[in-house]
């Protein structure tokens, strides 16, 4: 676009642009820190956003743009995409898009080094942009198809359990070691195609060979690795094609992807290696409910629950997927607000790993409106079970099962739990007694302090809302 810009601004232009990749980056950084609070989190959205624009406007200006009609054709199918998935994706599905947004991301940066590689004679390039290319074709091919098989499992397409031969680790460390002498053997005989395309498809194979063997239940957590090892393979992208943005947003990307994998890893008190190499949940195997027809539950119903939360002083919220599947995030509030208008305090107990996705709950309570002060960590809610007098638990249950605390062996044996089981009385809101998603039985529901009002969430917080108005 620069060439049609008259000569003595031409000659600014490089700076300039380099200088509004810094501010872009800034706007990057600034929206990632307010993504650290429910409060800012929408403003943090906005302003990274707005830097991404800046970065797409600047590049058009930096790069020698062969076709405009391919990128509008481009923008215009990206937005059309972009819009129909916002709109139409729902919030439960959420890690399928993530999934799916890491492997084009993936796929992206593995076919701009392509196209780098190819626009050039093979002796064109110096070694370390030879390594950098194969790095790059190596991570983003990885991600591009890891990705798609973590997305194929969690909408059911693939087996979510185990999916693997014999030996599964070894042979994928051989592949990986494999691939790394390939990209060597391409770095100093750039010319040999076989080499480059042998690198190519056997990255797309180590993709699909690492994540088949993971659990379906751990998908969330291989979702963020591969978030991450997007992010680093656009950094390395950046690095062909010589754009420091890229190389910076890549860096951001691949950090934050992280520091969020260790996150969660260590609120289900996994390791990482235990994620990659272990099956958990999903059909996997070893993990798997009795339901136990010797145990007796006791069951309650809308008025009994309205009483029981009426006429108290403190109930506190413990959220789970149920309530996503549910969407029942707006009639919670409701019935939040009748009981705060008859003098109760009502607050949520968050679980890191409530839910599908990170951030989960945080996102749902956000959206009916719930004041980011009524909600509380799990290690802040943990101490307050002892004085409160009702838990309300919908749609949770593993993030409050005590077969963490007290059932070594359990898979999620260890796991750091919210402790309603220490509350006066628990109310659990659920359609059956059937396991939460690591697939195990729940000793809480058979507890004297435990009643179970079964039924979808959103139907029966509705009826408690009515049931409350009833009284006087
Ligand atoms: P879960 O243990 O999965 O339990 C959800 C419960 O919701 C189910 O027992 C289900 O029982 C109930 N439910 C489903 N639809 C419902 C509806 N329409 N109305 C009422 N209840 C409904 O959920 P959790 O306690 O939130 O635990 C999350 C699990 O996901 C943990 O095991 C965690 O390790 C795992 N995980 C989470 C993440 C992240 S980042 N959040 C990442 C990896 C793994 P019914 O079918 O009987 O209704």
């Amino acid at each position: 676009m620069s060439q049609f810009l008259p000569e003595f601004i031409q000659a600014y232009i490089p700076n300039t642009i380099q200088l509004l990749y810094l501010v872009a980056t800034g706007f990057f950084i600034i929206g990632i820190k307010k993504l650290n609070s429910p409060a800012t989190a929408r403003k943090g959205n906005q302003f990274a956003s707005f830097g991404m624009l800046l970065g797409v406007v600047v590049t058009l200006f930096d790069r020698e743009i062969i076709s405009f009609e391919f990128i509008i054709a481009g923008i215009l199918i990206g937005s059309l995409i972009g819009i129909f998935a916002a709109k139409k994706v729902k919030m439960t599905a959420m890690p399928e898009m993530v999934a799916l947004f890491n492997g084009s991301g993936g796929g992206a940066s593995a076919l701009v080094a392509w196209g780098e590689f190819s626009r050039f004679d093979p002796m064109f390039f110096d070694l370390q942009s030879l390594i950098t290319i194969g790095l790059s074709i190596l991570i983003g091919s990885i991600t591009f198809t890891g990705s798609l098989v973590a997305f194929g499992k969690l909408s059911g397409y693939v087996p979510g359990g185990r999916v693997a031969l014999p030996g599964q680790n070894i042979i994928n460390l051989v592949l990986t070691f494999a691939a790394f002498g390939l990209i060597g053997w391409f770095a100093v005989d750039p010319a040999y195609q076989l080499v480059f395309w042998s690198l190519f498809g056997l990255a797309l194979l180590i993709g699909i060979l690492t994540v088949l063997p993971i659990g379906g239940a751990d998908m969330p957590v291989v979702i963020s690795l591969l978030n991450s090892y997007s992010g680093i393979a656009a950094s390395m992208a950046g690095f062909v094609v010589g754009n420091n943005l890229l190389i910076i947003s890549g860096a951001l990307v691949g950090a934050a992807g992280l520091i969020l994998t260790n996150i969660m890893c260590k609120a289900m008190n996994r390791t990482l290696p235990n994620v990659l190499f272990g099956a958990f949940g999903g059909d996997a195997g070893g993990v798997v409910a009795t339901g136990d027809t010797d145990k007796t539950i006791q069951q309650t119903f809308a008025d009994d629950v309205a009483i029981q939360c009426a006429y108290t002083r403190k109930v506190v919220v413990a959220p789970g997927y149920g309530l996503a599947v549910a969407q029942a995030q707006h009639v919670l509030k409701e019935v939040a607000n009748l009981l705060e208008e008859r003098g109760v305090t009502v607050k949520y107990g968050i679980h890191p790993v409530a839910g599908r996705m990170p951030g989960h709950m945080n996102v749902l309570l956000a959206e009916a409106d719930v004041p980011y002060d009524q909600l509380r960590d799990m290690d802040e809610i943990n101490p307050e079970f002892t004085s409160t007098d009702v838990v309300l638990i919908i749609g949770a249950n593993d993030v409050v099962n005590p077969a963490a605390k007290t059932t070594p062996g359990s898979p999620i044996y260890g796991m750091p739990i919210l402790n309603v089981d220490e509350a006066k009385r628990t109310i659990v809101f659920k359609r059956s007694m059937n396991p939460g998603y690591a697939g195990i039985d729940n000793d809480l529901f058979y507890s004297e302090k435990n009643q179970m009002f079964f039924g979808d969430a959103k139907k029966s917080l509705q009826e408690l809302a009515a049931a409350i108005k009833e009284l006087d």
